[in-house]
């Protein structure tokens, strides 16, 4: 069974080439960044993070999700509320109502990623069950990380080869492990400080049935192929990925559905909020402290660390997508061809059976008419133990 699906990978590869040249299906850009994408409105139950993720209507109330004077998306974790003990800090997470296929390209580009001890960013892909569907982990960092991580998530059968040609450095090479199949960046300025100093970058992903490639560029290195504005994009200068995941050790027809794009801020969890991997990374000196290696205690609780999350947000010009055919995937599931010019933010064309409910319920995905988290909830959750759970074993 194995050797059959590596046999019928290694076919499909021979023949699988990128297309070069991608005409855009879809942009998150300006005014109208917001439209088009379905908050999560349910606290952190993927990964086990101190954070409340707040509907539409709370996070523009609060303002976690605006668009600022320069025409940037702002995603924020809420600094200025008191949080009592064993309560969640408000923040958000944000899927995308459609779905882009094999053969797509996603360009992101961003002036300022979140960053600081106990931040758990990430702008990833998934598919609409998990982990059947897929996931690529694009930017994903925690507290006091200077480099950027990729990671792809999937069934057993996928992994990352050091054969390809890719400037990062591998680390974990099966997809279906913990951690997924990985890489980390190698360029300076991928995350954290450094990233937002010298201007931002931007990160592009080729999602392809040849391989999953992406590459990232510190604001001065961006190639001037990639654009706010150009309707198509020319992988061909691009140059060598940062990672590279190549067809020949996993099948993505087999392993990948078509990819919904998410944005979210989280705080400790499985990641960021392990004692050991907090206190290595933010450690505290000094006097001897209560509570040192405590994600939770040192920057959730209270009024948090308003060091750190004064740096928790993300600061987007623009996500536009592009695809090879110039089609787009709506929730119902129906492909729709777009003209590229008439895909800009202003005037995006619209999808057919896209009002339907979106996104899938499996996995990491979010419930369309999720249930809110109601202060009776919340109740519920710590009177049952739920939050508890989550802050005690996390402390
Ligand atoms: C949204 O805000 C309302 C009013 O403050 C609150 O009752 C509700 O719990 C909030 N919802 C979430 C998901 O935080
Ligand atoms: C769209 O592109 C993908 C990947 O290049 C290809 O597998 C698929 O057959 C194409 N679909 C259509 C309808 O052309
Ligand atoms: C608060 O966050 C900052 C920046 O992330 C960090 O340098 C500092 O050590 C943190 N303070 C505490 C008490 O954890
Ligand atoms: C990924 O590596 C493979 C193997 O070296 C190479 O053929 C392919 O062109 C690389 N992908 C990109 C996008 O450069
Ligand atoms: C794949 O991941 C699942 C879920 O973690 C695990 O049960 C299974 O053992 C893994 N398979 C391999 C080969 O590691
Ligand atoms: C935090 O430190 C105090 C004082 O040492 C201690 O009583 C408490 O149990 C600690 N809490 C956690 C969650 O570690
Ligand atoms: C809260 O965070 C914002 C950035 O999102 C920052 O501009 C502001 O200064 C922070 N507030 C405090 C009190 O640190
Ligand atoms: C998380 O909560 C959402 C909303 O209730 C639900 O659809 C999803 O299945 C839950 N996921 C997990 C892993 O529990």
């Amino acid at each position: 069974m194995k050797a059959a699906v590596l046999t019928a990978a290694a076919l499909y590869s021979s023949g699988a080439v990128a297309a070069t040249s991608y005409s855009l299906v879809k942009e998150y850009a300006g005014a109208s960044f917001f439209d088009g994408w379905v908050f999560y409105d349910f606290y952190d139950n993927t990964t086990s993070g101190d954070i409340n993720y707040v509907s539409q209507a709370n996070a523009t109330a609060e303002k976690l999700a605006y668009v600022d004077n320069n025409g940037a998306a702002i995603i924020k974790v809420d600094n200025t509320t008191f949080v009592p003990w064993n309560q969640k800090r408000d923040s958000v997470r944000v899927t995308t109502a459609d779905y882009f296929d094999l053969g797509s390209v996603l360009i992101m580009d961003a002036t300022h990623i979140p960053y600081g001890c106990g931040i758990w960013p990430s702008f990833w892909t998934k598919g609409e069950s998990w982990p059947a569907g897929g996931e690529i982990d694009i930017v994903e960092a925690i507290n006091s990380m200077t480099d950027n991580q990729y990671a792809l998530h999937s069934n057993e059968g996928c992994s990352a080869s050091s054969s390809a040609s890719f400037s990062g450095s591998i680390g974990v090479t099966d997809c279906n492990s913990t951690a997924g199949c990985q890489f980390s960046e190698t360029k300076a300025n991928s995350y954290g400080p450094g990233f937002s100093a010298a201007g931002g970058g931007v990160y592009a992903t080729l999602f392809d049935t040849s391989g999953v490639a992406i590459w990232f560029w510190s604001r001065n290195d961006v190639p001037s192929s990639i654009s706010a504005t150009a309707t198509t994009v020319d992988i061909s200068d691009w140059g060598t990925p940062s990672a590279n995941y190549s067809s020949t050790a996993c099948n993505f027809n087999e392993f990948f559905a078509p990819q919904q794009i998410v944005l979210d801020i989280t705080m400790c969890g499985t990641w960021a909020g392990v004692p050991s991997i907090y206190g290595s990374q933010c450690p505290i000196t000094g006097a001897s402290q209560a509570n040192a290696t405590s994600c939770y205690m040192q920057n959730v609780y209270n009024n948090g660390n308003q060091t750190a999350l004064a740096t928790a947000y993300f600061e987007i010009n623009y996500i536009r997508a592009f695809n090879a055919n110039g089609t787009i995937l709506s929730s119902s599931g129906a492909t729709t061809s777009v003209n590229p010019t008439s895909a800009a933010a202003s005037g995006t064309a619209s999808v057919s059976g896209s009002s339907a409910s979106s996104t899938g319920s499996s996995g990491k995905s979010s419930g369309a008419g999720a249930m809110v988290m109601s202060g009776a909830a919340k109740a519920w959750a710590l009177a049952t133990g739920v939050g508890a759970l989550f802050a005690w074993t996390l402390m």
